[in-house]
């Protein structure tokens, strides 16, 4: 069986093929983020913008890699949210149009489904149930636990902000650009992860949500003593100290003032009590649920390498613990999507139906 998948829940615009669930026969991505990178952060009408000039190439691409066309296929999948709404329009109605004009039975899909199910993609094996579950992206960040195929139970979330937008504001707060993910950890390689003290949120011993915004504001405030204490700017300025700060923050986004050594040390030291916070959540799940046949790490941020290492060094030894395959299977695909429409439709497969017209929406809830 060959399912479409379509994925345009933020800034990328992503098409795939998956065949029978798991085997990825294409999985085409253009994303948007270089054009965020001016505002440090994706600005959804830009976005919505530059999914609709380039979702058909990357319906050709994803047929062209596959070496099928839109008449092979046996079904749609599509996200349908949570995500910025003006983005997910343009993936439900491409696929909905689709599933108008082939007869192509549609699957909406909710994102951070998508996202467990990157671990499925390419695997051989079966997954054994239960499954216990961290997702880590910008949007969302969950502790969930899996039953079975489209089961899913949530037992700790943000209350907050999600991991990955920690690393994009900090990112931002130190120039770095966008996204903050994968620059954060590259600058974290030369700096000293002892160098800060940043706090560990919300470690009580019960206590499975997350809370990142506190974090980000040490990082600010970090940020703003290094500015005090950097005489060179305030003197001379007939500024008065705090308007100083203030276009001192303006400067440090244009990478103007902070020394390369205080922002590699900062990225370690953040990277490092945000890999902390995770893996002791995660640690404290498992001990609650000690039950579970696997422990998977899944979202954007399933692709910082570091979180892994610390994951896998506190997990006991012969626990099956998974990320996805590929780095591209961390980050917004649609070859994740394909995949959680396919396992979704098995359970049942006489509620989709063809030519459906499906509905974007921001709602979280239906987890
Ligand atoms: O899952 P995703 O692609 O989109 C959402 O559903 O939100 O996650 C994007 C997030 C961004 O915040 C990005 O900074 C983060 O994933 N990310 C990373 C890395 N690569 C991407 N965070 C930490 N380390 C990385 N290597
Ligand atoms: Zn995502």
């Amino acid at each position: 069986m060959k399912i479409l998948g379509i994925e345009t829940s933020c800034d990328e615009t992503s098409c795939a093929i998956v065949e029978d669930g798991v085997r990825v026969l294409s999985n085409a991505i253009y994303s948007s983020a270089a054009m965020h990178n001016k505002t440090g952060g994706v600005v959804p009408e830009v976005a919505a913008r530059e999914h609709i000039l380039k979702i058909v190439p990357v319906l050709d691409d994803c047929f062209s890699k596959a070496n099928c066309t839109i008449d092979d296929i046996d079904l749609i999948a599509v996200t349908d949210g949570p995500g910025l709404l003006s983005s997910l329009i343009i993936g439900t109605q491409v696929a909905s149009t689709i599933s108008f004009l082939k007869n192509k039975k549609i699957v909406p899909v909710h994102h951070i489904i998508g996202h467990i199910y990157s671990n499925w993609l390419n695997v051989e094996e079966k997954i054994e149930f239960p499954v216990l579950i961290l997702t880590v992206s910008g949007g969302h960040n969950e502790l969930i636990l899996m039953t079975g195929h489209n089961e899913f139970k949530i037992i700790g979330e943000t209350l907050d902000d999600a991991a990955g937008e920690a690393f994009d504001k900090v990112a931002r707060i130190l120039g770095l650009g966008y996204p903050g993910g994968p620059l954060i950890s590259k600058a974290a390689l030369n700096g000293d992860s002892h160098a800060f003290k940043l706090p560990l949120a919300m470690m009580g011993k019960e206590n499975l949500n997350f809370s990142f915004s506190g974090l980000k504001t040490a990082c600010l405030n970090e940020v703003k003593k290094y500015v005090i204490c950097h005489p060179e700017f305030i003197s001379g300025s007939t500024m008065s100290k705090e308007q100083s700060q203030r276009e001192m923050l303006k400067q440090v986004q244009h990478d103007l003032t902070l020394s390369e050594q205080f922002k590699n040390d900062l990225s370690a030291s953040f990277q490092e009590t945000v890999c902390e916070t995770l893996s002791s959540k995660l640690m404290l799940a498992y001990k609650k649920y000690p039950n579970v046949k696997e422990v998977h790490l899944a979202g954007g941020v399933s692709a910082n390498k570091r979180l892994r290492e610390v994951i896998a060094g506190k997990l006991p030894a012969g626990v099956k613990f998974r990320n996805p395959l590929e780095f591209s299977f961390c980050t917004d695909n649609a070859a994740m999507i394909a995949c959680a429409g396919y396992f979704i439709y098995q359970k049942n497969p006489k509620k989709y139906k063809s030519r459906t017209n499906i509905v974007a929406h921001t709602r979280f809830e239906i987890l």
